[in-house]
Order: structure tokens, then sequence, then C-alpha cells
């Protein structure tokens, strides 16, 4: 699957490095916790890019001007736990502001669906902008399961953040929700027959948290 209207693959050299100090498996918890930081940081940086502006009038010490500052400014971050936690420090460094919402997810090892077991949204979601954060969209399942729940609140728009991506995955997302923008660093070559991206970097949640 090639980057389209609906996917955005950010490659920025800076991103493209850390996301290849992630990838190697001698990276330990410490480091890997960092580097998932601030990749998510530069990813919401560039999902942002576009969130419409309105003109305001201030005044200089010069003179009064209009100048553009973000409409509404009502955000809302909801990482799927666990590993899309690793990702909300980073993006909130940019909107301190923002709310947070949490949705419980887990695969299945054996069927690779995923199971909710928790979620947490902002009561105003109806009013906000919001980013579901998660580093891996490997089958689609757990994204597509995620965005279904959020959409049930109604939110004035929503975005998905990752940092690596399988086509087969994506695939899925743009058809079962064309209308979610998605941004990620990395669209690797397939899933191996566990479910893991190849090549990857392993399991997330079990880098960030130091866990197996
Ligand atoms: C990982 C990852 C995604 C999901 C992606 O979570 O963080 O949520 O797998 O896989 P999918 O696209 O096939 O649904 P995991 O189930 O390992 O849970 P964890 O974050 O609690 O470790
Ligand atoms: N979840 C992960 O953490 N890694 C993968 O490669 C696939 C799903």
């Amino acid at each position: 699957m090639m980057e389209n209207g609906q996917v955005t693959v950010v490659k920025h050299a800076l991103v493209q490095h850390k996301l290849s100090l992630m990838r190697e498996k001698e990276t330990g918890t410490r480091d890997f916790r960092t580097l998932v930081t601030e990749i998510a940081t530069f990813l919401c940086y560039e999902a942002m890019r576009d969130l419409p502006t309105e003109e305001v009038e201030i005044e200089t010490p010069i003179c009064k001007t209009k100048v553009p500052m973000i409409a509404g400014k009502k955000l809302a971050y909801v990482p799927i736990l666990r590993a899309g936690m690793g990702m909300l420090d980073g993006a909130l460094s940019l909107t301190p502001v923002a709310k947070v919402g949490h949705i419980g997810m887990y695969r299945n090892e054996q069927t690779l669906e995923p199971v909710e077991y928790y979620k947490k949204l902002p009561e105003d979601i109806s009013e906000r902008d919001v980013f579901i954060l998660d580093p891996m969209l490997a089958t689609g399942g757990s994204a597509c399961d995620a965005i279904s729940a959020v959409k049930r609140s109604n939110p004035k728009s929503i975005t998905f953040v990752c940092i690596v991506s399988a086509p087969c995955g994506l695939e899925r997302v743009c058809k079962e929700h064309p209308d979610v923008p998605v941004y990620t660093a990395a669209i690797d070559e397939k899933l191996n027959e566990n479910g893991y991206i190849v090549p990857g970097l392993g399991d997330a949640g079990d880098r960030i948290y130091g866990t197996h």
C-alpha cells in the first residue's frame, strides 16, 4: 500500500533516524521510551499542520494587526492502552491543555482480534478534534475498533497517529474509516504468521514497559 490522500508517511530525516534506533533490538527500555515520545511529538506536529486557523486581532508593541490562531483549540488525545500511552507525553508537549481519553485494548494472541477492556473519554468530546495514538497498526483491528468507539461519541474529527504500520492494516482502516486521516512514520513490508509487523520493532508495549 502506498501513501495516498488519507495516509501520510512522515519521512523527515530525524523521524526516520529515531525510528531506526527504535527498531534495533539492542535498544533498551529507557531509550526506546524516549524515542517513542520524541517521534510522537514530530508525528502529531505534522498531523496538526492543517488544523483550521482563524484571523484574530491582536496588538503588537507597534500596532494592531490580524494574525492566524488555531480555531476552537479544543483537542483531545486518546491513547490506546498500553503502548499508546508511550506517545502521550510527546503529544501533550505540543498542546498541554488538550484533554485525554483512554481506550484499553489488547489483541487475543490466537485470533489477533482486539478485546476492549476500558474506555473513558472526555465528556465534551463532541466539541473536540481527536487524535488517537498507538505506535503499532498491524492487522488494523485495534485501530478500527478504537476509531469506531470514539466515533460513537461524535467528535468533530478523528486522526489516527501511529509509528509503524503494515500495508494490510492501513488498507483496512482506509476501507472501514475513509474519513480518518492516518499519520505514520513507516509502512513496513508485511505481517508474519504471529501478526507481528516485519521488519517492525517487536512488541511495542513490552519494549516501552520492559515486560514480556
Ligand atoms: C499492540 C499495539 C496495537 C495492536 C496493533 O497492542 O499497541 O494496539 O497491538 O495490532 P492490530 O493492528 O493487529 O490490532 P497489544 O495488543 O500488544 O497490547 P498492549 O499495548 O497492551 O501490549
Ligand atoms: N503489536 C506490536 O506491538 N507489534 C507488532 O509488530 C504488531 C502488533
